[in-house]
């Protein structure tokens, strides 16, 4: 699959939603004290999002791999399921299928294959941080730990 137009389309809209996620972020004071220690979790999958596009920039497949596997394995994680709700987990099984597909992409070393899996990825973060804004808004508590 060949996408020389799109990937710059692609790219620039990631990185969109990478700037979105973070700076839409509410401040840590302002967010209810039982999910403030989830912070240097949630934001570890920013970090991990980054080091993907960083390999997809840079054709650096294993770093696309890695990447890709440890939010594949963040998502495993019992830190992950602040809510105990459907939707949240059908959410969290769809990022999983990303990260496994972006895995495989960078396992063909097919650049345009992994660079639609990231824009895939970042709608993913988009949708799920909305659906929790939103879940929040209803004052839904999340799962004590
Ligand atoms: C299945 C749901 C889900 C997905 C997918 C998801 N997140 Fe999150 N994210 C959360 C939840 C829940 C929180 C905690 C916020 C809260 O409880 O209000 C969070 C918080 C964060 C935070 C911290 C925000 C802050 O205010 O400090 C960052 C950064 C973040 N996520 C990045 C990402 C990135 C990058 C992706 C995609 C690679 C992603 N998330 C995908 C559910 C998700």
């Amino acid at each position: 699959m060949k996408l020389p137009i799109a990937l710059p389309i692609i790219l620039a809209l990631g990185i969109a939603g990478l700037v979105q996620t973070q700076g839409s972020a509410e401040p840590v004071e302002d967010m209810p004290k039982e999910v403030r220690p989830l912070d240097a979790f949630m934001r570890r999958k920013l970090e991990l999002s980054r080091e993907t596009l960083q390999g997809i920039v840079t054709e650096d497949f294993p770093l696309i791999k890695r990447s890709a596997e440890g939010l594949e394995k963040m998502s495993r994680q019992a830190e992950w399921e602040v809510f105990r709700l459907d939707e949240y987990s059908h959410m969290s099984a769809e990022f999983r299928r990303i990260t496994r597909a972006l895995a495989k992409q960078a396992e063909k070393k097919n650049i345009d294959g992994a660079a639609l899996a990231y824009m895939q990825l970042t709608m993913s973060c988009v949708e799920c941080h909305k659906f929790t804004r939103g879940v929040r808004m209803a004052d839904v508590k999340p799962v004590k730990k």
